[in-house]
């Protein structure tokens, strides 16, 4: 990962340097202003190359000058292109990629002005990009020999201090997302619900989060017996964690997070094929989401008030499991038959979700969840599926999505789901009826019945918690960290004091 990322209005010498070039093969201002002062450093190399300057693509060469190692060029596209954030992200980390493994100080001199940007913060964003494609698992590696070179990154900017404040805040982001890829990308001998109670402790109590954490007894006096009956065939057992930041007024109702927090999904008596079953290491993703969330506002202190609920337990098959047919009371008093013990996610938020608004009377609740392989049929990798009962807040939702890169879709909810549900001998089962498909979105219907008629909107990322081909710019293959950098958007933009 990189280590240092830095601004500067002076080149830097004895390092590679990074420069753009437009789609029409000119070079860009700064690269030219290069180009003389050393001699045709870039424009002599650059000619044999054939290099078309399209957005995002690169080509290294090793320099003809004792100031630098490599030149790495990467395409600005069109010469009159104005760039978003998220683009200058890309950049970023397409930058990183290509220099990762040829020199470990890097200089990029392309400024906001290259990109025609507005402010000279565009550095920082660059900065971002890159420093979020840096992060990788590789800590039960034992051979090191394969590690990237590039420790140190500088960027060249015409206001180093305004690039270094708005540095500051995104780096603070991405140490809230690399603690979400951290734990989703550890094992579940690893993560369990008590070593993930345990994690959010430690992590976030120094920064000043109220962590409360709920053993077993704890719930079952709350009646929470959905989320247990789920837990009660593994030998690991459940634990809630409850999160509190009060960074606004104390008269603004919190925002509450809940994330499911299935340490190991095997699909308990309902026993999944055992074909990716390991998988089932990520059905934890919506509470590292939660817990990430925190760590980033956390640590850049955000006015706001916001609930944290992380909901966690391990599904497991043994003589002690919970059976296809059994009918359990949720906290809220509904009764579930359980006609898949597969479909655990939503009898884990059934309770979660109706403790939250219990206790905590939110202004609105959203939750995270790998709730339903289905997700990946209807939308594939690109976006999460965002069901909602409140217009306005699904469109926050959307807006952050697209301003984050980290995408929301609306899906529909109509009463022919609703149907769908219900049970012959309880208030609602499990699974959809057989006739009624969309698993994915009777499965929001049945979160929905936990609500309590609040404002809710639940983010099903079962299929973005993890990327598999090398497409997101941002992330390598693994652990994407989806909902921290939307959701500290999300609050920062409709909820943050003065906004
Ligand atoms: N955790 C899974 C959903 C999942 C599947 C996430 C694949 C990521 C990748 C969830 O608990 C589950 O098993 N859902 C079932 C629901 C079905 C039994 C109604 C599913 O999607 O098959
Ligand atoms: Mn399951
Ligand atoms: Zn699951």
């Amino acid at each position: 990962m990189l280590e240092k990322v830095s601004f500067s209005d002076k080149l830097s010498k004895n390092c590679s340097l990074v420069a753009g070039v437009h789609a029409d093969g000119s070079l860009s201002r700064n690269a030219k202003k290069i180009d003389e002062s050393f001699e045709g450093i870039i424009s002599k190399n650059l000619g044999k190359l054939k290099f078309d300057g399209k957005f995002l693509k690169t080509c290294s060469f090793i320099s003809c000058s004792n100031d630098y190692n490599h030149i790495i060029i990467v395409g600005l596209g069109e010469p009159n292109k104005e760039f978003s954030k998220l683009e200058l992200e890309k950049l970023g980390a397409t930058i990183y990629s290509a220099a990762e493994k040829l020199d470990s100080n890097v200089f990029i001199a392309i400024d906001a002005e290259d990109l025609r940007f507005p402010c000279a913060c565009a550095s920082s964003f660059i900065g971002f990009g890159a420093l979020l494609r840096s992060w990788n698992f590789d800590k039960y590696k034992t051979k090191k020999n394969e590690k990237p070179k590039l420790k140190t990154l500088s960027i060249l900017t015409q206001d180093v201090k305004t690039s270094e404040e708005r540095f500051d805040e995104l780096r603070k982001i991405a140490d809230g997302a690399f603690l979400t890829r951290l734990v989703v990308s550890e094992p579940a001998n690893v993560i369990y619900p008590e070593s993930l109670a345990k994690i959010a402790k430690d992590e976030l109590a120094p920064l000043g989060v109220e962590v409360e954490i709920l053993d077993e007894a704890d719930m079952k006096k709350l009646g929470m017996n959905s989320l247990l009956a789920v837990g009660q065939g593994s030998e690991n057992r459940p634990r809630m964690a409850v999160l509190r930041w009060n960074g606004g007024d104390k008269s603004q109702k919190p925002i509450a997070f809940v994330g499911k927090g299935v340490t190991f999904d095997s699909g308990g008596i309902s026993l999944k094929p055992e074909n990716n079953m390991n998988e089932m290491i990520r059905d934890m993703a919506g509470s590292g989401a939660v817990l990430g969330l925190f760590k980033a506002v956390a640590l850049n202190k955000l006015p706001v008030n916001v609930v944290g609920i992380m909901a966690m337990v391990e599904n497991m098959p043994s003589g002690s499991a919970q059976r296809p047919g059994d009918i359990v009371k949720s906290m809220s008093g509904q009764t579930i038959e359980v006609l898949s013990t597969d479909a655990e996610g939503r009898m884990v938020l059934a309770d979660a979700i109706w403790y939250a608004q219990d206790r905590f009377d939110p202004e609105a609740i959203i939750d995270l969840a790998t709730l339903t392989g289905a997700m990946a049929v209807a939308l594939g990798h690109e976006f999460a599926g965002l069901f909602s009962n409140c217009d306005k807040l699904a469109e926050q939702i959307s807006k952050s999505g697209d301003a984050t890169g980290e995408k929301a879709w609306r899906m529909p909810m109509t009463d022919h789901f609703e149907k769908g549900i219900d049970s012959d001998v309880a208030d609602m089962q499990n699974i959809g009826r057989p006739n009624v498909r969309g698993g994915s979105i009777t499965a929001a219907h049945f979160l929905r019945r936990f609500t309590n008629g609040k404002r809710w909107a639940h983010l099903d990322i079962a299929a973005v918690e993890c990327v598999t081909f090398d497409d997101l710019f941002v992330c390598g293959k693994g652990t994407t960290g989806y909902g921290v950098h939307l959701l500290y958007d999300f609050l920062r933009e409709n909820y943050a004091k003065g906004s």
